[in-house]
């Protein structure tokens, strides 16, 4: 088991296995885009599972794959079934924006990936091509009806919260009621070059203040709505009913409804003393931290080192994992490049 300096238990890792996506969300990105890593800056997958095999090894359980946009990169399917296979670990999760996943979801059951989370801030086709610079809905729509299809379970939906993208969160509330999705709202975090101008406007350069929407709000939101929409008290979940996670999401439901709504504030409720997780960055930087560019070089270790030098590294990350974040605004790397 893996515990840090400050007793935390330290048993999930998140992985980006791409800086790429094929979307370019307005608060994810900048407008130009960014300036993608070159192949041989890229773990390699072999690498990655090396890194996962001896993670596993010191204590971690879980592991959640992300991006950019992991379905992008080819040889994912396999990924997933190899990572399975070197580490034991069952727990195998992927954060997606969905555009891609009516094409691979029956593969990535079968490699035995269950747990899948998508990224989808709208249900209004307009709002949705014009927050993911031209997406489109349908395509997202129609991986999570393929999710359900081959019996992932949970899928959950990020929802990523922001004052002047002025989305329609009642949509979500009446979509819990059919389906047994999980939908989670989450606060806007100053991640990446955070800058002056909304991130909706027209010279957008990222978070605002003006932008972030407290997990208060957004509950007394969805509750007022909900109730004159003329569905129901919304009520917590209680913790062993609410869908299995492994963040500090809290969950509500409306009454009867086959799935929940939750919330993850990441900065006006902190909830750093439970954190458990590190972060591996697609070009290899093991990340202890969302808010914190310390990183550790993971990739020259696994080009140069033994499994001890490796083992010897995630104990140093483990050893300097910072107590909190301190609301801090900003960090050298965008949210693609960190993975979330
Ligand atoms: N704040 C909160 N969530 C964000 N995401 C991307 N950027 C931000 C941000 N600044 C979300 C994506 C995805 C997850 C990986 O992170 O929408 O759901
Ligand atoms: Fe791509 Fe996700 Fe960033 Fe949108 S939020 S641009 S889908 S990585």
């Amino acid at each position: 088991m893996a515990t840090d300096a400050f007793g935390r238990r330290i048993d999930y890792l998140r992985i980006s296995v791409t800086d790429r996506c094929n979307l370019r969300c307005v608060y994810c990105m900048p407008p130009g885009g960014i300036d993608w890593k070159e192949h041989d800056q890229v773990l390699s997958f072999e690498e990655i599972e090396r890194f996962a095999r001896i993670s596993a090894e010191e204590g971690i359980s879980k592991i959640r794959l992300t991006g950019g946009e992991p379905l992008v990169r080819l040889g994912i399917v396999d990924h997933v079934r190899r990572l399975r296979e070197t580490t034991g670990i069952e727990a195998i999760a992927l954060t997606t924006n969905g555009t891609l996943l009516a094409r691979y979801a029956k593969d990535l059951a079968e490699a035995g990936l269950k747990r899948i989370n998508i990224s989808l801030d709208t249900l209004e086709p307009e709002t949705y091509s014009r927050i993911t610079r031209g997406g489109r809905l349908e395509d997202v729509l129609a991986g999570m009806e393929a999710a359900f299809a081959v019996g992932m379970d949970p899928v959950k939906l990020n929802v990523v919260v922001v004052r002047s993208l002025d989305q329609d969160l009642l949509g979500f509330a009446r979509m819990t009621v059919d389906r047994p999705v999980h939908v989670r709202f989450i606060e806007y975090m100053p991640v990446g070059d955070v800058g002056e101008h909304s991130c909706t406007s027209a010279e957008a350069d990222g978070w605002t203040e003006a932008d972030h929407v407290s997990t208060d709000e957004i509950l007394e939101r969805i509750t007022v709505e909900g109730e004159a929409a003329g569905l129901g008290v919304l009520a917590p979940v209680a913790r062993d009913d609410a869908p299995g996670g492994w963040g500090p999401a809290m969950y509500y439901r409306f009454p009867g409804a086959a799935g929940t709504l939750g919330v993850i504030a990441p900065l006006s409720h902190h909830f750093c003393g439970e954190c458990n997780r590190l972060r591996l960055t697609a070009d290899g930087g093991l990340r202890t931290c969302l808010f914190s560019d310390a990183e550790l070089d993971v990739r020259t270790v696994l080009r140069t080192g033994t499994d001890e030098d490796v083992r010897a590294l995630i104990h140093r990350a483990l050893d300097s994992k910072p107590e909190g974040h301190n609301q801090q605004h900003g960090t050298v790397r965008y949210m693609s490049q960190i993975g979330g």
